[in-house]
């Protein structure tokens, strides 16, 4: 079974799509790790986000991979270099949206991900997973927010790390990939025709489990 997990930045998707896939026995795929991985990797190089053949290429050759990680959270390779924590700065959020919308890295990303979901039970979370990578995918989910809730979730999360943002300035870098990954060419954001969509504003991460876990058993 697929069970894809969409959604904007900061709705809750990979801690989500993590405890589901514990409590579910599946194994969870976290795509935007995998563009942050390919915009790590161009900004070490040098690779400009306009330089759309360096990064197809680049994305092509990368090998990505997981391995289960302290507290279920995946650890992340760049071949044998483990990324985990570098491709979760500041400076990789800030250029990931760029990068992610060139059709090349797309292409090369989409195929790694078929690959590591052909076989068993996947929970996938990224932003074109129930349209575009696994339009079959038998459950569906739109994780969303209001911006104030999701930029409290991601300032809160920096400050675990020791780093203060506020939330002005939080409000405004998630509104503003949000407005980039929803009005991109190739595979915008956007909730599947079929998806439920969950607004956990209101919600906590236990009652969110909670519901995603229903439909999941529901669609059993
Ligand atoms: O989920 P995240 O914040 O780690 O994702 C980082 C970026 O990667 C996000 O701004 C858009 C991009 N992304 C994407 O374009 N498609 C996906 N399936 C997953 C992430």
């Amino acid at each position: 079974m697929i069970v894809a997990i969409d959604g904007p930045a900061g709705a809750g998707k990979s801690t989500i799509s993590r405890m589901l896939a514990d409590r579910c026995g599946c194994t969870y795929l976290d795509t935007g790790a995998m563009y942050r991985t390919v915009t790590l990797l161009a900004m070490e190089q040098g690779i400009a986000a306009s330089a759309y053949d360096e990064l197809g290429m680049l994305s092509r050759n990368l090998e990505i991979g997981f391995q289960p990680g302290p507290g279920g959270v995946p650890r992340v390779f760049a071949g044998c270099r483990e990324v985990t924590e570098e491709i979760r700065t500041q400076e990789v959020t800030r250029g990931v949206s760029e990068v992610s919308a060139h059709a090349g890295v797309r292409t090369a990303m989409v195929e790694k991900q078929r690959l590591c979901a052909a076989s068993g039970n996947v929970v996938v979370d990224g932003r074109d997973i129930g349209t575009v990578v696994f339009p079959a995918a038998e459950v569906k989910i739109f994780l969303t927010a209001s911006v104030a809730e999701r930029a409290r979730r991601r300032r809160l999360e920096l400050e675990g790390k020791g780093v203060t943002v506020s939330q002005d300035k939080m409000e405004e870098e998630i509104a503003a990939r949000d407005d980039y990954d929803s009005s991109r060419e190739v595979a915008p954001l956007r909730a599947a025709d079929d998806a439920i969509i969950l607004d956990t504003t209101d919600m906590n991460i236990d009652q969110v489990v909670e519901r995603v876990a229903e439909i999941v058993d529901g669609a059993d």
